[in-house]
């Protein structure tokens, strides 16, 4: 077997959830069985899935990853220095490609540290920390394989030094307000002394430019919308006729939320034969698959208050777009 000259600098390990988290089948069986049918985003990510979001990233209509790449680029020397990190960890870290940018400033500033990615998507996280340590000499990788809503309190991550928790891409945005006050409490938990959090978040902004953005023309957000539903075919055995599905965004003002659906093309029964049962989807009845929360700067120093946590530099875009946070225990 012919190894990587970098092997010893990638380990990976899986983290047990520290409380239950329900399965695909419980999901699928608290979620489309009532209505509004929902289903959670975190089964967007299989390997399909993942790869479709990197496309998504690379569209003209999804402003968030590149005004946050942008942002990290300006900034990463400043966040590195002030956050003096021995360790980052990245929630939800994907294919870790805005990363770089934080990692490029520990290279210059001569401050290496080391980097603990945490994902539910295994192949995507590897394949990105097989690159890291081939591009960064001294970068030892310690993939974190699990889910993240089952809590931070079993991480393997014990050593001394300073952490910086990364949580990027507006991914706090997907959670209901309540799970996302819980997760930043559970975050500053986790924090020690002088740690650090960098938290991305996308902002409110108009309606067309937000709809737009989970809508591209290319078509690259609705397959990642319908492949959740070829997660469930695959999955669950499920009988979704997946390209009968339509994709829509919606920009729902009062909540501050985008939502994403997907809205059946004609009246058809789908078997679940996993739940031992079935569904009779209307024409145009919907799905719900993901809601992404938009932030005003008064809304987003009032989660951080609320889970304990103090601002300690707001990095804002040009025009307001979107904010890096960087913040510390209150
Ligand atoms: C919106 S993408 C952001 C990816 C990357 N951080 C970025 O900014 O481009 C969300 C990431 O979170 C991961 N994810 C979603 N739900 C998760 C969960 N419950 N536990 C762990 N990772 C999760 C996905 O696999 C995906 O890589």
């Amino acid at each position: 077997m012919l190894l990587s000259p970098h092997a010893n600098r990638l380990v990976s390990s899986r983290v047990a959830p520290a409380r239950p988290v329900s399965s695909l089948l419980e999901d699928a069986r608290h979620g489309l069985l009532q209505r509004p049918r929902t289903l959670p985003p975190k089964y967007f990510y299989d390997d399909r899935g993942s790869r479709l979001f990197e496309a998504i990233c690379q569209t003209p209509e999804y402003y968030p990853s590149r005004t946050e790449a942008a942002l990290l680029s300006a900034h990463a020397d400043s966040i590195i220095e002030q956050a003096a990190p021995a360790h980052l960890l990245e929630l939800g870290s994907g294919s870790s490609r805005k990363t770089r940018h934080l990692l490029d400033a520990c290279d210059r500033l001569g401050r290496p540290c080391g980097y603990w990615p945490f994902d539910v998507s295994a192949g995507m996280m590897l394949d990105a920390g097989a690159a890291l340590v081939a591009d960064y000499a001294w970068l030892h990788v310690h993939a974190l394989i699990g889910d993240y809503t089952g809590g931070l309190s079993g991480l393997p991550l014990r050593q001394a030094g300073r952490r910086l928790i990364v949580f990027l891409g507006g991914t706090l945005g997907n959670f209901e307000p309540a799970d996302a006050r819980a997760m930043l409490r559970e975050i500053a938990t986790l924090m020690r002394g002088d740690d650090g959090l960098l938290v991305g978040l996308d902002r409110v902004k108009d309606r067309a430019r937000l709809e737009a953005a989970y809508d591209d023309a290319d078509g690259m957000t609705a397959a990642f919308n319908g492949n959740v539903l070829s997660v469930l075919n695959r999955e669950l055995g499920a009988g979704f006729p997946v390209d009968t599905y339509r994709h829509r965004a919606v920009f729902d003002e009062n909540k501050a939320r985008i939502e994403m659906r997907l809205v059946a093309g004609h009246d058809h029964r789908v078997q679940l034969p996993a739940l031992d049962t079935h569904i009779d989807m209307q024409a145009g009845e919907e799905i719900l698959t993901e809601v992404s929360y938009k932030f005003t700067p008064a809304s987003i120093e009032a989660l951080l208050r609320e889970a304990g946590l103090t601002l300690t530099r707001h990095y804002e875009a040009d025009g307001g777009d979107y904010s890096l946070l960087l913040a510390k225990r209150a």
